[in-house]
């Protein structure tokens, strides 16, 4: 009997304390496919042109659309998302050119002591064409992406892996 409770005892402390489902969807790695972009461009220097960006996340399949600031005509950036506090995208854009990163704060649990010290995030970006006018304008609008979506995979990092390179 004594044994028993001694067993039972272990078994309670190696109980993971977050179900299995829930460590399962938080230690999945995220993607994220930008379905559409909408970038138009301001005709005054200091007032932000707007891009407009539709993106999936093919973890839920949860889409979102974003509505973002496009300074000097060419970066947005987004210390969060709507539905995601979690979740910074940042733009740049260049004519026809653009790329695009994500960076997810990153929740998994680590099983063993020692992981998982500090903040993880999962970042990714890719890039791709956008479309703009023949006639270039002050308050032109581009469109994209050029050729469909385009799927982005995060890799986890931290912030001290950035600190060791130097980023
Ligand atoms: C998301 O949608 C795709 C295509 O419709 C489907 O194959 C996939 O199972 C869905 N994933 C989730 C998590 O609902
Ligand atoms: C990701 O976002 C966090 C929080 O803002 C920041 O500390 C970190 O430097 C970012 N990483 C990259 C690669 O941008
Ligand atoms: C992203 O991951 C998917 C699934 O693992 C893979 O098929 C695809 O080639 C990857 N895309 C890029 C740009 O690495």
């Amino acid at each position: 009997m004594l044994l028993l409770t001694a067993i039972l005892a272990t078994l309670t402390t190696l109980t993971p304390a977050t179900p299995l489902s829930n460590r399962a969807d938080k230690c999945s790695i995220p993607s994220w496919t930008l379905q559409s972009i909408k970038a138009t461009y301001s005709g005054e220097t200091y007032t932000p042109g707007n891009a407009v960006l539709v993106i999936t996340k093919p973890l839920t399949n949860e889409t979102e659309s974003l509505d973002c600031p496009l300074l000097f005509n060419s970066v947005c950036q987004l210390e969060r998302t709507p539905a995601d506090p979690d979740l910074r995208v940042y733009l740049q854009i260049n004519m026809g050119t653009a790329s695009i990163t994500f960076n997810q704060t990153w929740t998994c649990e680590t099983a063993q002591a020692g992981e998982g010290v500090g903040p993880k995030f999962v970042i990714g970006s890719g890039e791709f064409e956008v479309h703009c006018p023949d006639e270039v304008t002050e308050t032109m609008t581009c469109t994209g992406p050029l050729g469909g979506t385009v799927v982005v995979n995060g890799t986890v990092t931290t912030v001290a892996l950035d600190l060791e390179t130097g980023e």
